[in-house]
Formats: structure tokens, sequence, C-alpha cells
């Protein structure tokens, strides 16, 4: 394989550096970048939209397939859309993250984001972000990695992300919802077999992008 059809899976808990690793990755290498977290975020703000009730997993399975969500795969400028709505400020909000956890945990709506997924993902070339990448949308990835930081340094980076949120309320919302990722049944978030476990605790950004990008130099299909 060429570098070109390369695909890295970067699994991790919200806050531990994914976003920022994949993006800067995939602008050193020349790769696509997908946020498949994006994903869930414009599925739950579709339902919100909607008047669905989140915490309704028939409701939410029943609407699954009527949202048409639109990846941009561009790591300097990542876009996304809902029926042609433009919604990367709003699925960042509040009320999307807290309802995003229960819709994600409904087998039809992993179900119909795992097409996508796999239809965007296609020939490779791609550092794709998620949950459940490594174990479950491309196991065949040729890097995997399962990134992890101390709560306490995840809160911190997600409060900054958010503006100056309280840390101590942004790290319980981030321990919320990792208890709920890890125990759904279906795809839940867990560390892939053959993925490099990195903490990120001790680095900075720029050297955990010089970590990865070393592996991925390292892993068949670059160099
Ligand atoms: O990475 P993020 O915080 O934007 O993800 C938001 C939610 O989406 C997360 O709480 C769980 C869900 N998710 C998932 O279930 N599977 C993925 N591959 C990515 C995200």
């Amino acid at each position: 394989a060429q570098t070109q059809s390369i695909v890295i899976a970067l699994d991790g808990p919200s806050g531990s550096g994914k976003s920022s690793t994949s993006r800067g990755v995939a602008t050193r290498l020349g790769l696509r970048y997908l946020d498949t977290g994006a994903m869930f975020r414009a599925m739950t703000w579709w339902m919100l939209e909607h008047d669905v009730d989140v915490h309704d997993a028939e409701a939410v399975a029943a609407a699954a397939n009527r949202p048409q969500i639109v990846s941009g795969t561009d790591p300097s400028a990542p876009t996304i859309t809902v029926d042609g709505t433009d919604v990367a400020e709003a699925i960042r909000g509040t009320e999307v993250t807290g309802a995003v956890s229960p819709v994600s945990a409904v087998p039809e709506v992993r179900a119909r984001l795992l097409e996508l997924q796999r239809a965007v993902i296609g020939e490779g070339g791609i550092v794709v972000e998620g949950r459940d990448i490594g174990s479950v949308v491309w196991p065949q990835a040729e890097l995997k990695l399962y990134l992890t930081a101390d709560a306490g340094a995840r809160a911190a980076r997600r409060a900054l992300e958010e503006g100056g949120s309280d840390v101590a309320a942004t790290e319980a919302s981030l321990l919320a919802r990792d208890k709920i990722d890890s125990s759904r049944t279906t795809a839940p978030l867990t560390v892939p077999e053959g993925a490099v476990h990195l903490d990120t605790t001790p680095f900075t950004l720029d050297e955990v992008i010089e970590k990865v990008v070393a592996l991925a130099e390292a892993a068949e299909g670059i160099g």
C-alpha cells in the first residue's frame, strides 16, 4: 500500500486529545480526516431538532435513517451538514453533548453511521477518530491507536476548548459519558486488538503528533 491508502484509526475517551492529534497527523501526512464523533453529534442534533425523545431508544431507532449527514474530510477545515444545514457549531453545544451518549447506544444509529463511515473511508488515505474505529468500523487499519489521559487532564483540556467551562463539572460530564460509552452493548469504547496504547497526559500536542507520525511512517504503507 502507498501513503494515500493508509487508514489510521484513533480511538479513545472524550478529551484524550483525539481530535487535535488526528487533525495534526492528517495535515502532516497529507491525509484526509474523519471525525465520527461529529456524525453521532449530528444525528443527535437532528433528533433534538425533530423533538425525538433521545431516551426513547425505539423512537430514535425508527428515525435513524432520516437525517442526511455529510462530513467534509479536510483536516484544516472539517465541515458537517445535516439535511444541508451547517451544524459544525451547534453540535458542540451542551444540549447535544448531554444527549449524544444515549443516541450513540442505539444499534440502528450505529448501523446507519457505520455505513456512512465506511463509505467515506473508501480507498483509505485517512485518519479516523472515534470510539470503535479500530474495533468495529475498520479493524484492518494499518495503524490503530488508543489515546487516553488522566480524567483531570482531559477535563481541563475540554473546559478550555469550551471557553472556560467549570473543570469539575466538565470532568463529571466526561466521566458520565465515558461510562455510558464503555458499557453499551453495541460497539462499546474499548482498546482495539493490535492498538498502540498512548497515554498523552505527560506530553504536549506536538509531541503526541510526532509520536503518531513516527508510528505511521514505521507502519506498512508509508515510507
Ligand atoms: O468524540 P466526541 O466527544 O465528539 O463523541 C461524541 C459521542 O459520540 C461520544 O460520547 C460517543 C459517541 N461516539 C461513538 O459512540 N462512536 C464513535 N465512533 C464516536 C463517537
